[in-house]
């Protein structure tokens, strides 16, 4: 299969499987996979939990931001690349994610994902309280930033749909 000409990016909440699909497709497509989050953890050489709690929220979206304006500058090669679940809250990432490459947004559920991410301590938003109520009150806030940034939405549950969406970029 050929890859596409334009990079892929993935948007949705923490869980949503923004890493697995992408290392997916990726290779499925012969095309680098960049999480940028990891892109983060290597700049200020340590957790982005650890940054969260010693920064602030607004620290972290500053450098989130200048992050995903370098890979997603004009002659970066097509990747896919997964963002955090927050990219979107920064309208200039919405337009700049959405001008540069494919936006596909992973809407799989907060009940799904709490199945999945029940015992990972990593996630600094979903410390506070419970969890489920905390990724119900994400989904109600970002739903809509998703929606504006993405030109695809898809339901991440089945291992077809990640098929479905190579097939269908492939296409374009
Ligand atoms: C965040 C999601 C995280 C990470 C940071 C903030 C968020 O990424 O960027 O902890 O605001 O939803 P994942 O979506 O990969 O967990």
């Amino acid at each position: 299969m050929r890859g596409p000409q334009l990079s892929i990016h993935l948007i949705g909440l923490p869980g949503s499987g923004k890493s697995t699909v992408g290392r997916h497709l990726a290779r499925r497509l012969g095309l680098p996979f960049i999480d940028s989050d990891h892109v983060i953890e290597q700049r200020i050489g340590g957790s982005i939990r650890g940054f969260f709690d010693r920064e602030g929220e607004a620290a972290f979206r500053d450098l989130e931001e200048e992050v995903i304006l370098e890979l997603t500058e004009a002659n970066v090669p097509p990747q896919v690349l997964a963002t955090g679940g927050g990219v979107v809250i920064r309208p200039g990432n919405r337009t700049r994610l959405r001008e540069r490459g494919t936006v596909v947004y992973l809407n799989a559920s907060p009940e799904e994902i709490f199945r999945h991410i029940r015992h990972d301590q990593t996630r600094p938003l979903l410390q506070v309280g419970s969890p489920l109520d905390r990724l119900r009150e994400l989904q109600r806030e970002r739903d809509p930033l998703y929606r504006e940034a993405a030109h695809f939405v898809i339901s991440p549950e089945r291992g077809k749909n990640v098929a479905a969406l190579v097939q269908h970029i492939a296409m374009q």
